[in-house]
């Protein structure tokens, strides 16, 4: 299993003070560091994490490899297009929710994430979609013609049921589909989802706010440990602070 750092909420951090810092591709440097097996950010539509000048100092910095999330608009597709990071995970996105609070609706938005999979993987990313734990989703997925999925962990996170997700990723599995995992998921809560057929998960939340105390790298590490993965100490490429 491999884990992917979200390091949007550095660049939160950044934006709601309207300065410079902290340096979202010094937390890249940091996490990977700590053991991170790729970066992952998502390009909201209002900017309010990471913003487009953060893509090329990014894809200058990552060792590993970046993942991007971008909802299904015709100006994140152009984005994306011109960036071609090694995956790229569509969500849905409100502007007024706080956080991805549900999974993008392949089944309603067949047609349009069909044609986003395509124009995607051609370029040359391996997408994925961000989908609740549902039989009805999976089936759409796989009617796209996505290589993955990513199975929203939200619903587990708040009530501790396993059950939906053993199932989704069971199917899914099942399907042909790599199955990604992430969203709400802490030191205390991943361990579980770690028994599951789950090629990598996302983490954001916890692992920065854990940062604040104990440093970037370091929080990464302990997730790695919780996650039951072998520590991974990378030499960092410049001196960040
Ligand atoms: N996966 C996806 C697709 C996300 O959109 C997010 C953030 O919303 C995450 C994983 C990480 O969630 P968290 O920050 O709660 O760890």
């Amino acid at each position: 299993m491999k884990l992917g750092v979200n390091i949007d909420h550095v660049g939160t951090l950044r934006q709601v003070r309207g300065v410079s810092y902290p340096d979202v591709a010094a937390a890249a440097e940091a996490a990977e560091a700590g053991g991170a097996d790729f970066i992952t950010v998502h390009l909201r539509e209002d900017r309010r994490h990471v913003i487009d000048s953060d893509l090329p100092r990014l894809a200058a910095v990552v060792q590993t490899h970046i993942n991007l999330e971008i909802a299904v608009t015709d100006e994140m597709r152009e984005i994306a297009m011109a960036y071609k990071p090694a995956s790229i995970c569509l969500v849905p996105e409100k502007r007024e929710e706080l956080t991805t609070e549900g999974g993008l609706d392949v089944v309603g938005h067949l047609a349009r994430v069909r044609d986003f999979v395509t124009t995607l993987s051609t370029a040359g990313s391996e997408v994925s979609l961000f989908i609740d734990p549902e039989e009805a989703q999976i089936a759409a997925a796989v009617q796209c013609g996505a290589p993955a999925i990513e199975l929203h962990t939200g619903r587990y996170a708040a009530d501790g049921n396993l059950q939906p997700l053993k199932h989704a990723a069971a199917v899914a599995t099942a399907a042909g589909l790599k199955v990604n995992a992430g969203h709400g998921l802490t030191l205390e809560n991943v361990a579980a989802v770690c028994t599951l057929p789950v090629t990598e998960l996302n983490i954001g939340h916890s692992i920065i706010a854990r940062a604040v105390f104990v440093g970037l790298a370091q929080a990464v590490a302990e997730m790695r440990q919780a996650m039951g993965l072998a520590a991974i100490i990378r030499p960092r490429q410049s001196q960040q602070p």
